[in-house]
């Protein structure tokens, strides 16, 4: 009997010696740079081969890396701001000052702005080195530590310095506070990263050349040819050994991306409850995005470090004058809406400031402002899309995300009929348990919180906000009671993160290859 010994290509019992050396999981680009082989040749050639006979296998690992920002660069020979006002003191030979004058010192030596001043003092209080005091009427400093040791931040900052890179992914459990704090001073950016670690398996661990038939060309076919001259035999030991037991591969087809398939259930779930869906700008004028829904100029929601506004072009059209005329008059004093209006002077200027949308109620708006006498009532919308706000991204934020805006106009319509609606919708989405409690919108009255049930959790979760519109909002585009607009605006990602059973709102765009092909849905 011919015993088949597993085959494998002399080039490819290199790399499986070298692993066997190497002993530990390795990441597949360091690998490929050790062994100088193209990481793509290694892993479709070399390491899919090995898998194949059952000698190595990789796995996919998800890892949190951290990056320094241009800031911190800046630390890394210098010192933390903390750490090199210090210096300036113990330089001096400085034990006590007087706050205000050394703000204004440091400005001048270090080049600090009054904001780094601060942050750097109230550091080195957090870490003993110094303590204050306002027993003279004005605030003091003390050096109370001469020879402070390092802080927590600054070994981190350390690390990158010892490991020469701007880029880290393995932190010491210790130093894992510090670097959340580093990280909300914005001296660290986080990003999640994908390791494919590859490992021999026991076999493969063990397995000597002796067990092995290296070879040089594989045949996988015997042709007829060669069974009637008899060189099958001889080729034997080149053919391609043959598991009849083995499983077929796991074929990994093209599918639709999990977030597409339930963005077209949202879709489909509304369709089926007799809506409409519209689409709208991205890049909109405040005009349609904060005014027309009755926000006034110096809500805090369009400052520019919640909002994001286009450098280029700065200004956008605005719509007819008369519309233009109504919304002025609404916010000043309350036109002939019936309200006092928000009593101060609207600015053209600011309403025709371009941004990205912050929410698809800024479409919504668009539809009513088309809204004719000839309009067929009730109408209903819902417009699923992309909004974005100027806040860093962690667990639960992303500057870029999707909301599911709805309107219903008609006649008579209360606040029955929206919490109808809702209840209808997560009912359909597969979501039994739905509550909604007061809430609060510039734009709404009355407004509603809405919640939905999650099973797994156990717990009642946020998903949006809705109500009746103003008055103020409706009557620019003719719209009076008892004809009456409900809307609202819900939250996309917690949707799909319950039902994907994801808690990482950034997962759902990271698309980690292994999680896309094994995730059912
Ligand atoms: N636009 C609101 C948000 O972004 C939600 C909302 C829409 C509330 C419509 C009331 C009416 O949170």
């Amino acid at each position: 009997m011919i015993i088949l010994k597993i085959s494998i290509k002399t080039e490819h019992y290199q790399i499986l010696q070298k692993l066997q050396k190497i002993k530990k999981p390795i990441e597949a680009r360091e690998l490929s740079e050790k062994l100088k082989i193209p990481y793509e040749k290694l892993m479709s050639g070399a390491i899919y081969s090995l898998e194949q006979v059952g000698l190595a296998k990789f796995q996919e690992e998800e890892l949190e890396v951290i990056t320094l920002t241009k800031e911190a660069k800046n630390y890394l020979d210098s010192g933390l701001p903390e750490r090199q006002i210090y210096n300036v003191l113990v330089k001096n030979n400085r034990k006590e000052v007087k706050l205000l004058d050394f703000s204004k010192e440091i400005e001048e030596q270090l080049n600090f702005p009054k904001r780094l001043f601060f942050v750097g003092i109230s550091k080195m209080k957090k870490n003993r080195w110094i303590v204050s005091s306002k027993a003279m009427g004005y605030e003091q400093i003390f050096i109370n530590n001469e020879f402070p040791e390092k802080s927590e931040e600054e070994q981190v900052l350390d690390l990158f310095k010892n490991s020469n890179s701007d880029s880290l992914s393995k932190i010491p459990k210790q130093l894992q506070q510090a670097v959340n704090s580093i990280y909300n001073r914005k001296l660290v950016t986080k990003d999640k990263k994908i390791l494919r670690l590859v490992e021999l398996t026991p076999k493969g661990k063990k397995i000597t050349k002796e067990e092995l038939q290296l070879i040089d060309e594989e045949i996988n076919l015997i042709s007829s040819e060669m069974l009637k001259d008899g060189s099958w035999k001889e080729k034997l030991p080149n053919l391609k050994s043959y598991e009849v037991n083995a499983l077929g591969p796991n074929i990994s087809t093209g599918k639709y991306h999990p977030l597409t398939i339930i963005i077209n259930e949202v879709r489909e779930v509304f369709h089926s409850m007799g809506f409409e869906e519209i689409k709208g700008p991205i890049v909109e004028e405040a005009f349609f995005n904060f005014d027309c829904l009755y926000q006034p100029q110096d809500h805090p929601a369009r400052e520019m470090q919640d909002t994001f506004y286009l450098k280029n072009p700065t200004e956008g059209k605005l719509p007819k004058k008369k519309v233009v005329e109504i919304i002025k008059n609404t916010h000043e004093n309350g036109g002939n809406t019936g309200s006092t209006g928000w009593g101060y002077k609207w600015s053209e200027e600011i309403a025709k400031k371009i941004l990205l949308r912050t929410h698809t109620t800024a479409t919504t708006i668009r539809r009513l402002s088309h809204i004719t006498k000839k309009s067929k009532l009730p109408m209903k919308v819902f417009c699923v899309d992309r909004v974005f706000r100027n806040e860093s991204e962690d667990r639960t934020h992303l500057a870029q995300f999707m909301q599911i805006d709805g309107i219903v106009i008609g006649k008579n319509l209360t606040l029955s009929d929206l919490i109808g609606q809702l209840v209808e919708f997560y009912k359909r989405m597969g979501f039994e348990k739905v509550v909604t409690r007061p809430g609060f919108f510039p734009y709404t009255e009355p407004s509603m919180q809405v919640s939905v049930y999650s099973k797994k959790l156990g717990t009642w979760l946020e998903m949006g906000g809705s109500g009746i519109f103003r008055p103020e909002v409706t009557y620019a585009w003719g719209i009076k009671d008892p004809v009456r607009v409900l809307a609202w605006g819900l939250g996309f990602e917690r949707l799909a993160m319950l039902k994907l059973k994801r808690n990482d709102i950034r997962d759902l765009y990271q698309s980690p290859i292994k999680w896309l092909r094994e995730v059912s849905y």
